[in-house]
């Protein structure tokens, strides 16, 4: 399971520098990606954090350190990347519905392109011929992921040109000399079913015949992590497994070799964060009891939208009688964490932790009713250390011309 932090750590960390708190665990990360490299080791595989996750650059340069690579989804989050001192080399860009000039602007930093879709592959192929090459996203038709909005290969999703129009992949690479070093797909977010990533394997492997300069292939992100107690995630040393057998076995027959590219998120962060709250207002209703909290959806939107389990602990009286709460925020609409949660019973003042916060949760936060953000901060050796500052009206106001 790896190391975890505490509920004394993160009581200290309420204590010290207030709530609402994002709270990192770094040995976590360092331990998922180790993890990562334990099970895809007998295959020549590369991993490329998705960093859109997460992207205060501390957290970077933890996987940075490691030595992993990283996928960029924006010029700013290469920029972050390069900042936490990724080389040009470990960075893959990529975006999807952007212009000619952010890929031209990627390639002057030198970074790997990943193109999603013809007309820019056509525009970059004339202008830059073999003297760029670049990877390109497919879409594989594949219906996969926690729920609609995080599946992104299917087949009226936006992502990737469509596996069907690979003979204008083609086209394109013949007529302009384009490079075609890479094949992507990115299915979508927790997926558990192994079949889903040996059908993307095979779909890119059945391709390959058709790209002579293809030594990349990348299956993208997308493996589960347990939000619920009873859950699990993705069985990686079992889609190790039998990746490497796939791929050595076709390397054999085609006498060709592959790298094989990851970008993992949510496995890689998701279970390193926290997120502490407190209690402000216990109200009994006819038919409910609410947990009101120092926080809301601005701060951790997965719940209201994607119905999200986080698991939640009460860390003040771990061990009080469990009671059924809905666990809802202050901003002025709905704003339900939890539904018919059981807790342990809840005083107001007291400190609760939603788990998995470390994935989407900061990062997706926004300053909603004028509400500021979050600190950040990272449990490393023995110590806690700010890694964001909590906002104040400063920040609210700072770029406003005031009237
Ligand atoms: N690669 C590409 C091209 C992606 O679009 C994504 C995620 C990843 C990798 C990483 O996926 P992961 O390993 O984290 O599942 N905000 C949502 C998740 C959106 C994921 C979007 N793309 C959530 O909170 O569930």
């Amino acid at each position: 399971m790896g190391p975890k932090l505490n509920n004394d750590i993160l009581l200290k960390a309420a204590a010290d520098y207030g709530t609402p708190l994002y709270v990192y665990d770094k040995e976590r990360i360092v331990y998922q990606y180790q993890q990562l490299k334990q099970a895809f080791q007998k295959t020549n595989t590369r991993f490329f954090y998705a960093c859109k996750a997460l992207t205060n650059v501390n957290i970077l340069k933890v996987l940075a350190d490691e030595g992993s690579g990283i996928d960029c989804v924006s010029l700013n989050e290469v920029r972050l990347a390069m900042l936490a001192g990724f080389t040009p080399e470990r960075i893959i860009f990529t975006p999807n519905s952007v212009g000619m000039d952010e890929y031209l602007e990627a390639t002057a930093l030198g970074v790997h392109i990943n193109i999603d879709n013809l007309s820019v592959l056509e525009a970059f192929g004339n202008t830059f011929g073999n003297s760029y090459p670049v990877i390109v996203r497919l879409n594989p038709h594949i219906m996969a992921g926690g729920n609609l909005k995080i599946s992104t290969g299917h087949i009226d999703s936006k992502f990737g040109i469509s596996v069907n129009q690979a003979d204008k992949v083609v086209e394109i690479m013949e007529s302009t000399n384009l490079i075609v070093k890479g094949l992507h797909l990115h299915t979508g977010s927790e997926i558990k079913d192994l079949e889903v990533f040996m059908r993307g394997l095979e779909l890119l492997l059945t391709l390959s015949s058709r790209f002579p300069d293809l030594t990349v292939i990348d299956l993208g992100g997308g493996f589960k992590v347990p939000y619920k107690p009873d859950e699990k995630g993705t069985e990686m040393e079992a889609l190790g497994n039998r990746l490497s057998e796939r791929i050595t076995s076709f390397e054999q027959q085609a006498s060709r070799l592959f790298e094989v590219w990851f970008e993992p998120g949510k496995f890689l962060v998701s279970q390193c964060g926290y997120f502490l709250v407190k209690a402000n207002v216990i109200k009994e209703s006819p038919s409910r009891v609410f947990v009101g909290v120092n926080s809301g959806f601005n701060h951790l939107i997965r719940p209201m939208f994607y119905d999200a389990y986080h698991e939640i602990k009460n860390l003040s009286n771990p061990y009080a009688t469990l009671k059924t709460y809905n666990v809802v925020g202050n901003i002025c609409e709905t704003d339900t964490f939890a539904w018919d949660r059981d807790l342990n019973e809840v005083q107001p003042g007291d400190v609760l932790s939603f788990s998995n916060a470390g994935a989407y949760g900061f990062e997706m936060s926004s300053r909603f009713n004028s509400r500021c953000r979050p600190a950040e901060v990272l449990a490393e050796g023995d110590g806690l250390r700010v890694i964001r500052k909590r906002e104040n009206f400063d920040d609210i106001i700072a770029g406003v011309v005031l009237p």
